[in-house]
C-alpha cells in the first residue's frame, strides 16, 4: 500500500491518503497534548505504544461482532483503515466517576456508578469540545436521525460489554472512555480513530495507580512506561 499526500493532521496523528480511494494511513505521532491542547509535550515511544495496543483492540472488537474502521498495522507507527466521513461527536463511556463528570456535577471521585453512562461531546476545539443532548445533535445535523444516535449508543455499550471484563482480566479498571464513529463508503456506522490509553482511563486494580494520558495531565511521569504495561498485559506478557 503506498502512502501518499497528506490528508490530514490532528493533535496524535496524521493522515495520510492511499492508491486506494476506500483505504487511508493513520501515523501515530509522539505529541502529548491536553487541556484542549494548551498542555504539550512530547514522548518517545507513545505512537508505537498507541497503535500497537488500538491494533489489539479493535481485532478484539472485530472479533466481538463490533465493526471498526481497522484493516491492518503496518509497522510501528502506521496503520491502515477504512476511509470514513468521521461524525462529529465524541462518545464518552464511563464507568467510574472522574475528570470532568466529577467535576462538573460534584460526584465523588472514584465513586462506581450505579450503571454506565453514554455522554455525547461536541468534537470542535474552536468551542471546546461541549456537552451535547440529543436535540442539540439532531439541531446541528451532526447524524441524520435519532436513530442514528441510538446506535452510537448501543454500540458504545457494546464496545464497553467487551472491553470492561478484558481489561478486568489483565488487572486494569476501565474506568472512561472516548469513542469515535464514522460512516464508511456504504453508509454503515463503524468505531474509528483509536483506543488507547491517550482515550481510556485505566486504573490498576490492585494498587489504583493510574496507567493513561492522566500520568501526564496531572503531572505524575512515567507516561511510556505505564503505556508499555498496558501493552504488555495486552500481549500476555506481564
Ligand atoms: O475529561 P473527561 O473526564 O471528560 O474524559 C472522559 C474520557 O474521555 C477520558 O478517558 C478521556 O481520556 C477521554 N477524552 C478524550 N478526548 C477528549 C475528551 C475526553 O479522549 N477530547
Amino acid at each position: 500500500m503506498e502512502k501518499r499526500e497528506l490528508l490530514y493532521e490532528g493533535k496524535a496523528k496524521r493522515l495520510f491518503l492511499t492508491d486506494d480511494e476506500n483505504l487511508v494511513i493513520s501515523e501515530f505521532k509522539d505529541d502529548l497534548t491536553a487541556f484542549n491542547g494548551e498542555k504539550k509535550s512530547s514522548e518517545a515511544g507513545k505512537g508505537a505504544l498507541n497503535n500497537k495496543i488500538s491494533t489489539e483492540l479493535f481485532k478484539l472488537l472485530e472479533a466481538n461482532g463490533i465493526p471498526t474502521h481497522f484493516v491492518e498495522m503496518m509497522d510501528d507507527n502506521h496503520m491502515l483503515h477504512k476511509k470514513v466521513d468521521v461524525i462529529l461527536i465524541e462518545v464518552i463511556v464511563r464507568n467510574i466517576a472522574t475528570g470532568s463528570l466529577s467535576r462538573n456535577l460534584g460526584i465523588e471521585d472514584g465513586k462506581v456508578l450505579p450503571f454506565t453512562l453514554v455522554e455525547f461531546d461536541y468534537k470542535n476545539d474552536d468551542l471546546g469540545d461541549p456537552k451535547l443532548n440529543d436535540q442539540h445533535c439532531l439541531i446541528l445535523e451532526l447524524v441524520e436521525h435519532q436513530d442514528e444516535l441510538d446506535k452510537l449508543r448501543r454500540m458504545a455499550r457494546e464496545v464497553n460489554d467487551v472491553l470492561k471484563p478484558y481489561f478486568a482480566k489483565i488487572g486494569l479498571n476501565l474506568v472512561d472512555f472516548k469513542l469515535e464513529f464514522g460512516k464508511d463508503s456504504s453508509g454503515n456506522i463503524i468505531l474509528v480513530d483509536e483506543i488507547s490509553p491517550d482515550n481510556c482511563r485505566f486504573w490498576d486494580i490492585e494498587s489504583g495507580e493510574k496507567m493513561d494520558k492522566d500520568r501526564f495531565r496531572q503531572g505524575l511521569g512515567g507516561l511510556t512506561v505505564a503505556y508499555e504495561q498496558v501493552l504488555n498485559r495486552i500481549l500476555g506478557k506481564n
